[in-house]
């Protein structure tokens, strides 16, 4: 499907309850790589999948990069403006309701998530960040992640994470009044088991 140039993956959900899941996947990968990931997740929920604008050599991403963790902090804003603006027009056209979206972002996905939830806390309810760095440096505004609950899932042999960058994006996801659980497991970069269990624990499913 494509709308506002977006190519993207819709299934509607089947379970009324579950809440419906933004997947956003790792650099060069695409808007079904995350669908396996949220069948074992929560298997009832209606699911948004974009794939990342930006192209690196071919690999889609949702930000461009000066380098491997250096950042031009103006394309990520742009960008995360744009993301922001496809997943409301994306709510309106499959009547998902705004704000309720929780976001399952891997690696560059999880980055991004991270960024609509410094500057469009509006977007999401709550956001599953599976190996996230710190992007953008300031913190959420205050109270402008009140209700919202994130779980940030680290290796602490993470060769692209720098060890500090989960309590310091945790910190300033908190500021904005977010409640944040950072689990570190000791594995590196690859999603594993215990982040699926981390996952499926912090949906309750
Ligand atoms: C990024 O560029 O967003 C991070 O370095 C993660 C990744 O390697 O994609």
């Amino acid at each position: 499907m494509t709308l506002h140039n977006h190519h993207y993956h819709y299934t509607i959900g089947t379970d009324p309850a579950a809440p419906p899941l933004l997947l956003l996947h790792g650099t060069g990968g695409n808007e079904n790589d995350l669908l396996p990931l949220a069948r074992v997740l929560s298997p009832g929920s209606t699911v948004l999948s974009p794939r990342g604008r930006v192209s690196e050599r071919g690999a889609n991403r949702f930000f461009a990069r000066l380098a491997e963790g250096v950042f031009d902090l103006d394309e990520v804003t742009r960008r995360t403006h744009v993301l922001a603006d496809f997943v409301i027009a994306a709510c309106g056209e499959h009547g998902i309701e705004a704000g309720s979206l929780i976001a399952v972002g891997f690696s560059n996905g999880a980055n991004i998530a991270a960024s609509l939830l410094q500057l469009r806390p509006e977007v999401l309810a709550g956001a599953i960040l599976l190996r996230p760095m710190v992007v953008l440096p300031d913190s959420a505004p205050k109270d402008s992640l009140l209700g919202k609950r994130v779980l940030i899932a680290s290796g602490t042999q993470d060769p692209i994470v720098p060890s500090a960058h989960p309590e310091k994006l945790a910190d300033l996801l908190r500021a904005g009044g977010s409640e944040v659980s950072v689990q570190l497991f000791p594995i590196g970069h690859q999603l594993t088991t215990a982040d699926i269990m981390a996952a499926k624990d912090f949906l309750g499913s």
